[in-house]
Order: structure tokens, then sequence, then C-alpha cells
């Protein structure tokens, strides 16, 4: 028995000098801005794995109202995702994910990336993927207003 998700999600750009953007830090000259650490390619995971399980979402788990989630750790956040969802009775098969950014370049960092979520969630690098896209210098992503990221994930029945 299998289970897909999707998850989406946009962060405004603004001063700053690194992006926390897939559990790890890389040098940048603007840095994403949001009431928890900014992470968009966690919160697109996070998202993925709740709404495969059909349990929730990360604003409904983490509301941005509430002052503990202010400046929290994305990863932390994934992780007690994770569980909620390996309780409902669900392996992680595999995700495959998207960061929208027209810079820096995001594939020299993708090994680390990698390693560090699936660390988070346990399960085997050869699980996770990712790619990046820059928006062609048009729009909000193109003209670095923001950034964004996408994440499929398919669960199997433990
Ligand atoms: O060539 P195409 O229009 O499909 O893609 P692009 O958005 O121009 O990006 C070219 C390649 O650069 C991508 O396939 C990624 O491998 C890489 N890239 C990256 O490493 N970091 C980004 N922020 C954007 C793209
Ligand atoms: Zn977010």
């Amino acid at each position: 028995m299998f289970r897909i998700g999707l998850g989406h999600d946009t962060h405004r750009l603004g001063p700053g000098d690194g992006l926390v953007i897939g559990g790890i830090t890389i040098p940048h000259d603007r840095a994403a801005i949001g009431h928890s650490d900014a992470d968009v390619l966690l919160h697109a995971i996070t998202d993925a794995i709740l709404g495969a399980a059909a349990l929730g979402d990360i604003g409904e788990m983490f509301p941005d109202t509430d002052p503990a989630n202010k400046g929290r750790d994305s990863a932390d956040m994934l992780r007690r995702a994770a569980a909620r969802v390996a309780a409902g009775g669900w392996l992680i098969a595999n995700l495959d994910c998207v960061i929208l950014a027209q810079r820096p370049k995001i594939l020299p960092h993708r090994p680390a990336m990698r390693r560090r979520i699936a660390e988070i969630l346990g399960v085997e690098e050869s699980a996770v993927w990712l790619k990046a896209k820059t928006g062609e210098s048009v729009g909000p992503i193109g003209e670095e207003f923001a950034i964004g990221a996408e994440c499929v994930v398919l669960l199997e029945r433990a």
C-alpha cells in the first residue's frame, strides 16, 4: 500500500549573509525571511510527508502565532513530523525535491543536503534526491525577491 504526498513552500529574501536550506547553512549575500529559520526545503518536505499520510500540515503542527515556534529549527519540525508519520504506520520510500532559486548555485551543496535530510528522516541517502532551477531572471524567484521549494514523497505501509 502506497501513498503520495506533495509539498510546496516560498520564502521572501532579505538582508543577510547565509541561507538555511536543506538543513545546512550555505554562504549567500542574502537570507530567507520567516518566523522559523525559513528553511524552505525542509518546510516543503515536512508538508509532503504529512500530506501523504493525511496527518495535517506544517502550519497546523507549528502555528506561526505560537511564540514557541519563533526561530524554531526546521530540522526539529521535520523530525517531529516524520515521527508522527512513522507512528501512523508509514515508511518513507523516497522523496524528490526541487529548489527554486536564481542564486546561489545549489548543486555543489547537494551531497551535504542529502546527507542531512536522510539523517533527519532516518532513511538511506539514496532515498533522497534534490535538484535546483533558476527563475530564468524573471518573476519573484528570478528577480531574487524569493526562493521556493517543491517536494514529492512516496510512503509505503510499514
Ligand atoms: O537549464 P534549465 O533552464 O533547465 O535550468 P536552469 O534553471 O537554467 O539551471 C541550470 C542548472 O543549474 C540546473 O539544472 C541545476 O543543475 C543548476 N542550478 C543550481 O545548481 N542552483 C540553482 N540555484 C539553480 C540551478
Ligand atoms: Zn517555510
